[in-house]
């Protein structure tokens, strides 16, 4: 196992990274400050069935008295409704002010079950137990939580951090196909921002990668977790830094929002956007078309798709690198590569943008 520190003063919270260690979790929530008594474990329809049993074990044998509330998996649950019925299952069994919620599951899982922590009772303990290779990476730290709204994703929510992050990389084992690669999407994109070595080490791993070999999880994992945690120590609420995390990000969600949420995965829209962002960087950033084209290869060994689709210049799209959040007037705020391993932001008229991308899909 392997341990590490988050350090952001009084909300400072350990994160813990290996192997076989979901069994441990009961012990490690003492350690972590936790109290003990009554906590729920929130999870959903396909992880509850994997692991729900193993984790009420662990808390039962150390103090704990867990409940588990189920909901139905897939980001459609990531809504007010069932949020308001996490709520009516706290108050039903009793949670109090020292009690605790523990989620066990994907980003769903952990952006709906923190979201809950962070207004029951103004506030209750809060661990993430994140199950999918997305959480294990990303979501599980730094303290993103909500739910989304008819209008757009993720626009309820609050920062609040988790008391503890314990990633058992070995339930990675029962993740589908697609929903472990898009994962691998957000790791090479440490690598492509703040790691360069990173990239050569996921170069050498592809074999075990695909393989899941647990020990190379591990190292994996870990790596990413604490290049979060760096970014998060130091701009908590992306008021500057935390921004470079969003690299491939404005394309990424362009596709997403032009391709309905169906037809591609969040980490798959976000592989083919790192790929357009690079060639981006060409132009506006000096990054050299030999480092550029090594991003690309690598995401394509990873088995992630890294072109535009044909059509993919509709209005949806147009209209959502339009709208980015991160638009400055006409400009859209872009994360761009001077070199691998470093990311900059650079300001890019949105007409401009297409028009680059229009030349790069036609060559
Ligand atoms: N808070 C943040 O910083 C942050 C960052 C990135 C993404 N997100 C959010 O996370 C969500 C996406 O997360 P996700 O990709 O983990 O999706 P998810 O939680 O929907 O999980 C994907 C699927 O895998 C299943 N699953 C989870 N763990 C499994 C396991 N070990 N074995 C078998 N099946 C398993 C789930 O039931 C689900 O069907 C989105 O809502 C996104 O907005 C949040
Ligand atoms: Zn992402």
């Amino acid at each position: 196992m392997r341990t590490f520190g988050v350090n952001l003063g009084p909300r400072s919270y350990p994160v813990h990274v290996g192997a076989g260690i979901l069994d441990q979790l009961g012990t490690l929530a003492l350690e972590a400050g936790l109290r003990g008594g009554r906590v729920a474990v929130v999870t959903d329809s396909n992880v509850g069935p994997l692991y729900l049993r193993r984790v009420t074990e662990t808390l039962d044998g150390s103090k704990f008295d867990p409940i588990a509330i189920e909901f139905a998996a897939g980001e459609a649950s990531k809504s007010m409704a069932v949020l308001e019925s996490i709520y009516d299952r706290l108050i039903a069994a009793g949670i109090e002010r020292s009690g605790a919620i523990v989620a066990l599951g994907g980003g769903v899982v952990g952006d709906l079950a923190g979201f809950a922590a962070a207004t029951y009772l103004r506030g209750v303990a809060l661990v993430q137990v994140p199950t999918t290779m997305v959480a294990q990476v990303d979501s599980a730290l730094g303290g993103k939580t909500g739910v989304n709204h008819r209008a757009a994703k993720n626009l309820i929510g609050a920062f609040y951090e988790p008391r503890m992050v314990l990633a058992d990389v070995a339930t990675l084992s029962t993740l589908g196909q697609r929903e472990y690669r898009e994962g691998l999407a957000e790791v090479i994109k440490y690598g492509a921002i703040m790691d360069e070595p990173f990239l050569g080490e996921l170069e050498r791993g592809l074999d075990a990668i695909e393989a899941r070999d647990t020990q190379q999880l591990e190292a994996i994992v870990e790596r990413s977790l604490r290049h979060k945690a760096f970014v998060v120590e130091r701009d908590e609420h992306e008021s500057g830094l935390r921004r470079i995390l969003n690299f491939g990000h404005t394309i990424g969600h362009a596709l997403e929002a032009g391709f309905g949420y169906g037809r591609y995965l969040h980490g798959e829209a976000v592989a083919v956007g790192m790929v357009a962002a690079a060639r981006l960087s060409e132009t506006y950033a000096g990054l050299s078309a030999a480092q550029s084209e090594r991003l690309r290869a690598l995401i394509a060994a990873m088995g992630l798709p890294v072109e535009l689709p044909p059509g993919w210049a509709g209005e949806d799209f147009i209209r959502a690198i339009k709208l980015d959040k991160k638009r400055l007037g006409d400009k859209v705020e872009f994360v761009l590569l001077d070199r691998l391993g470093h990311a900059l932001t650079h300001r890019i008229d949105a007409e401009e943008i297409i028009e680059q991308l229009s030349s790069q899909s036609a060559a």
